[in-house]
């Protein structure tokens, strides 16, 4: 298994609760090494861009003005099999799914506003990066 990178990002309900500092911990005690970060307005479009896999769902408009509803932390991390790690580790998207221990099932409890998006893949981990990190990393 290769070193991987992926794209994190805390949603605006998780920097609004302060649990950022929580989730970076989750992240380096695990023994993953963040590559880039940043707290940010999301502007309109990179949302739309961001999830535009969802587009054609009736959520799509939700989900675009809550991630766009306050700043975000969005964060590129690198590991051993990091992509799949992190997924884990956030918790399954249905709230009854999410176990107590992952960070969705610690913190969240609707399928909406549910405090980290993490990549599902490496195609989408190498899509995300590069739209929302230009060359910021290090
Ligand atoms: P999805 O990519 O399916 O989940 P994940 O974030 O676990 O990769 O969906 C993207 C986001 O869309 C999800 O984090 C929350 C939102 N969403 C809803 O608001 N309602 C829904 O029914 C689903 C499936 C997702
Ligand atoms: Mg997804």
């Amino acid at each position: 298994m290769a070193i991987e990178r992926t794209f994190l990002m805390v949603k605006p309900d998780g920097v609004k609760r302060q649990v950022v500092g929580d989730i970076i911990d989750r992240f380096e005690r695990r023994g993953f090494v963040m590559r880039g970060a940043k707290l940010m307005n999301v502007p309109r479009e990179l949302a739309e861009k961001h999830y535009e896999e969802h587009k054609e769902k009736p959520f799509f408009n939700e989900l675009v003005d809550f991630i766009t509803s306050g700043p975000v932390f969005a964060m590129v991390w690198e590991g051993e099999n990091i992509i799949k790690l992190a997924r884990v580790m956030m918790g399954a998207t249905k709230p009854e799914e999410a176990q107590p221990g992952t960070i969705r099932g610690d913190y969240a409890v609707t399928i909406s506003e549910n405090v980290i998006h993490g990549s599902d893949s490496p195609s989408s981990a190498e899509r995300e990066i590069k739209l929302w990190f230009n060359d910021e990393l290090v």
